[in-house]
């Protein structure tokens, strides 16, 4: 065992809706949806991680780059010997980038709703850094978080990023930042967010031509499948993911291709030919739009690096 490495611990709590509740609801509701925070089982956490290396999908290189050429500067504003807390660690690749610039960084606290995926990737983590205490979270970063306190109390940053942000409706993601930043106890917040585009790259980036957004969008009802017995037909379902201009956000649906009835949990749920279920929205920012949300969210925006070809934003906040 690595010393370093806690065990992973749970800090949401367990009377929260679970996945059969969930889909339940959604499919319940006219027009159906599914939370998208159920793509995130193991499976759909790796298929995620094929996303983030597609030639179509320019956000992760390109956010990994802008880490990269300001590590120095994100250094100095996140200060020494702190805690990162990230919300919806992942892969736990982009952190390495920080860990790597920080100024003797203490302790680093992945928070992901996948603790089997968080259980995998955190050991090389852990081997890679022995210096830093590693306290991996199980948990849904949207829900009110008991966070355990460490041994000197560092000061904590956040780290959020892979435009993540983008997946809350405005009134949601706002709300989020508050929250966010109440978790900090007045630390600052590193976010990554995704800007208004060419309709043509945006669609591009969630229509890939390999199919792994479609697989990725289809793992919702596979996971039903696996989970809860369902008998969801994936080939019956068609990846639909359209630009909305005026909304500034990708949609994102699984389209019935035939009228079908599907069993879930005992119960029958009719789907007419062509009928969607909406499973996800990646909402895209400018950088004053997003800037301003983040005023509004008690945070002060400071630096904000963007790329050449203005694709992508990282910013840091600082708490009011
Ligand atoms: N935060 C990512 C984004 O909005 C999540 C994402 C990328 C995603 N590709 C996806 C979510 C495809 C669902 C389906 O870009």
């Amino acid at each position: 065992m690595d010393a370093n490495l806690a065990r992973l611990q749970s800090v949401t709590p367990p009377e929260g809706e679970s996945f059969a509740d969930s889909l339940l609801h959604g499919l319940g509701k006219t027009p159906k949806e599914i939370a998208c925070k159920y793509f995130y089982d193991e499976a759909g956490s790796r298929l995620f991680d094929a996303i983030c290396e597609l030639p179509e999908y320019y956000q992760t290189r390109t956010e990994i780059a802008l880490l990269r050429r300001h590590a120095g500067e994100i250094a100095g504003l996140m200060g020494p010997n702190v805690e990162i807390l990230e919300f919806g660690a992942g892969s736990l690749r982009k952190v390495r980038i920080l860990l790597d610039a920080a100024h003797a960084p203490i302790a680093y606290t992945p928070l992901d709703i996948s603790g089997d995926y968080l259980k995998t990737v955190v050991h090389a983590l852990a081997a890679d850094y022995p210096a830093l205490a590693l306290r991996p979270l199980v948990g849904d970063f949207t829900r009110p978080l008991a966070l355990p306190a460490l041994p000197d109390n560092p000061r904590r940053v956040g780290f959020f990023p892979g435009s993540t942000i983008g997946n809350f409706k405005p009134d949601a993601a706002m709300a989020l930042l508050r929250a966010m930043r109440a978790s900090l106890n007045g630390g600052g917040l590193l976010a990554g967010v995704d800007l208004v585009k060419d309709p043509v790259k945006l669609h591009a980036a969630y229509n890939d031509a390999a199919g792994i957004t479609a697989l990725f969008n289809k793992n919702l009802l596979m996971r039903a499948n696996r989970e809860l017995g369902a008998d969801f037909d994936p080939e019956g379902f068609a990846h639909y993911a359209p630009y909305n201009a005026a909304a500034h956000r990708i949609e994102m649906y699984l389209i019935s291709l035939r009228r079908q009835s599907v069993s879930l949990c005992g119960r029958p749920f009719e789907f007419a030919a062509g009928e969607p279920v909406h499973t996800e929205d990646s909402h895209k920012y400018t950088i004053e739009s997003f800037r301003e949300m983040a005023c509004r969210a008690g945070f002060n925006p400071r630096a904000v690096w963007t790329d050449e070809e203005r694709l992508f934003s990282v910013h840091w906040l600082e708490s009011r």
